[in-house]
């Protein structure tokens, strides 16, 4: 099993799992030095190309990206989303997941459950291609955010649904906007980690969208704290630009050197 892989299943009940999300390599650099987990999801249907859901990303556009994240990870687990109607049967999920695998070299890949598709994650495992499951609020196959297992019923729903992906062979699930009583449930009867996502302390990692907890999404619901305001600080350097162009003031004798400064 790849080493990733068995550090993150390690990690379970000892210490807790830190993931971000990430689509460019600059970020994904940045976020190397101190995640376990990068996960090129596909957030960035809504976060890179303000589409109103995640429903017609393509397995083209999430290549890409991950192509680039790719090339600024060297330590962290890399995680990437296939998109919607990518696995929509065992054949084309086989086919496609092995096609991210290959452009990308993530480690494995991310997959919702509808609470149906378990055969597709045994089959990926089958073919040697880790998984990721991801449950409760999964916008893939859900239009309204809710909270979920906030009932005796939804709770016994879920639980057994995790269950089936850890059977299914899953290394770990994502659990989006469940109630901490039933994180904490499902967290508990499972062996592979919970990451949670609105879904409390209970789970055995967190994750964020990066763009959301750096404050240059505008998306900020309540589970999301904001870490930083960078959408001030871009827009304080460009003003300054902005200003200094019309100026004359940039560029100045000391900027006709060519080539790079690095850092
Ligand atoms: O697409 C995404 O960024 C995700 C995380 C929110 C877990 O699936």
């Amino acid at each position: 099993m790849n080493k990733r892989i068995i550090k993150i299943l390690n990690k379970k009940n000892k210490s807790k799992i830190v993931s971000l999300t990430a689509y460019s390599k600059n970020i994904a650099k940045i976020l190397d030095n101190y995640c376990d987990v990068v996960l090129v999801g596909d957030s960035m249907a809504n976060v890179l190309y303000g589409l109103k859901n995640t429903h017609k990303l393509s397995l083209e556009n999430i290549i890409q990206h991950s192509a680039s994240v790719r090339k600024g990870i060297k330590k962290a687990l890399l995680v990437v989303d296939m998109p919607k109607g990518t696995y929509a049967n065992k054949k084309q999920a086989k086919k496609n997941a092995a096609l991210i695998v290959k452009k990308t070299k993530c480690d494995a890949v991310k997959i919702e459950s509808n609470n149906k598709n378990f055969d597709i994650i045994k089959e990926l495992v089958r073919s040697k291609i880790p998984v990721m499951g991801h449950i409760g609020f999964t916008p893939q196959f859900k239009n309204k955010f809710n909270i979920e297992g906030n009932s005796k019923k939804k709770i016994i729903k879920l639980l057994n649904e995790a269950k089936l992906i850890e059977k299914a062979g899953a290394f770990s699930i994502v659990l989006e906007c469940i109630t901490p009583k039933t994180s904490d449930q499902i967290t508990k009867s499972l062996k592979i980690p919970t990451i949670g996502i609105g879904s409390s302390i209970n789970c055995d990692g967190q994750i964020l969208v990066t763009d959301d907890m750096l404050g240059l999404s505008g998306f900020y619901p309540k589970f999301v704290k904001k870490y930083a305001s960078l959408n001030r600080i871009i827009e304080k350097a460009v003003k300054k630009y902005t200003t200094d162009v019309r100026l004359k003031k940039f560029p100045t004798t000391k900027n006709f050197l060519y080539g790079r400064r690095s850092k």
